[in-house]
């Protein structure tokens, strides 16, 4: 087993990385919730058939009482209305603050089970098990946890870490291969933005089997990047942002995209080619490093390319009239393996960005 520490003061917790680790749920989180006495499992339709039985019965085998919601798969179901059906359903269970939320499945029930947790009763543990590669590497790490409104994504959340993050390796086999890829995206980024040599050793497994051969390690340098990021910057004030390379044109391209053409990994793809080859224009990136990029993501069928109108690029990464002041911060690439954020004048970064992405 492979296993990591996010030391955060007064809320350490481990992420455990093995395979079959599914099945071994309960004994992990006894070890770390001792007096808990139930345990409300949040997941979805499309996770619930596949693993729901092994999970449960696993808690069950540990002396935990269980009940389970088994929600609409899509990010629809991250919204106000489900958590109040959440609370109403835990109350009804009879959770206590002592007991538990475990969210099992991608990042949608990770965020949505996680915000649930951290506002019943005022705030209870949850135990991340997350089943899609993005959920994995990056949202069930670092404890950002919220709800969807009508005026945007996330808008509503919290700080809330989980006590514990399991990882089975294995659960990512039974993942549709778009969604496998769109995980993969972010698995780049941390490569682009921490380590050059975790970028070229991805690079050189440009397929799903390939990358499956050496998925422990994969997992397990991902979130090692992150637990290092969110242990020095957990309320995002600082460095935390690099974590957020590629991601301000990648909203762009959602939005534009009405948060159905594509998925959040494809638009992270072509957001850190926009953003790499925006770093070279402007002087801050080597020059070699957009090309590096824009092969390892097509390599993995990912776009490198989404045409999006150019009003919507401007206002996602606050370059547009309404925008304050004359200066703007940038998340570019240093090197490959080192993202900074970078002040600049609007006025220099909307004319190169113009130039880099109308080309
Ligand atoms: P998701 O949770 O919608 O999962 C994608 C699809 O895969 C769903 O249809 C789901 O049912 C299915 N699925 C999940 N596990 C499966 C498995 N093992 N086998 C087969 N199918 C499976 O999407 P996601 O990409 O995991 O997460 C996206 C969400 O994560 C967004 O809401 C985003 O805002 C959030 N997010 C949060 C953070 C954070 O720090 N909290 C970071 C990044 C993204
Ligand atoms: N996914 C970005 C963050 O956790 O800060």
């Amino acid at each position: 087993m492979k296993a990591l520490t996010v030391a955060l003061p007064g809320r350490e917790y481990d992420i455990l990385i093995e395979r079959g680790l599914l099945d071994a749920a309960g004994e992990h989180i006894r070890a770390v919730c001792p007096s808990a006495r139930r345990l409300f499992v949040i997941t979805d339709g499309n996770v619930a058939p596949l693993y729901l039985d092994r999970v449960e019965g696993s808690l069950k085998a540990a002396g935990f009482e269980t009940a389970a919601a088994v929600l609409p798969a899509g990010e629809e179901t991250k919204c106000g209305p489900m958590l109040l059906t959440l609370w109403e359903r835990m109350m009804e269970f009879g959770l206590t603050r002592t007991d538990g939320v475990v969210a099992l499945g991608g990042g949608v029930i990770g965020d949505l089970a996680g915000f649930a947790a951290a506002t019943i009763l005022r705030g209870v543990d949850f135990v991340q098990i997350p089943t899609t590669l993005l959920a994995q590497v990056d949202s069930s790490v670092g404890g950002k946890v919220a709800v969807d409104l009508d005026h945007g994504k996330n808008l509503a959340g919290a700080f809330w870490q989980p006590r514990l993050v399991l990882m089975d390796p294995d659960a990512l086999d039974t993942l549709p291969l778009p969604v496998f890829m769109a995980g993969m995206a972010e698995v780049l980024k941390y490569g682009c933005i921490w380590d050059g040599d975790f970028f070229e050793f991805l690079a050189a497994r440009p397929s799903r089997e390939a990358l499956m051969a050496d998925i422990e390690h994969i997992l397990y340098t991902c979130c090692d990047i992150k637990r290092q990021v969110v242990m020095e910057d957990e309320r995002d004030t600082g460095l935390r942002m690099i974590l957020n390379f590629g991601h301000t044109v990648g909203h762009a391209f959602e939005k534009a995209g009405h948060y159905t053409q594509w998925s959040h990994g494809e638009a992270v793809a072509a957001g850190m080619c926009v953003a790499a080859r925006l770093g070279a224009s402007l002087g801050v990136t080597p020059a070699d490093v957009p090309a590096k990029i824009e092969n390892a993501v097509a390599a993995l069928g990912l776009p490198t390319h989404i045409s999006c109108d150019w009003e919507t690029i401007v206002e996602a990464v606050g370059l547009d009239k309404k925008s304050a002041g004359s200066r703007i911060s940038l998340i570019l690439l240093e090197k490959m393996g080192r993202a900074v954020p970078v002040k600049m004048e609007k006025d220099a970064v909307l004319r190169t960005l113009e130039a880099v992405y109308k080309g």
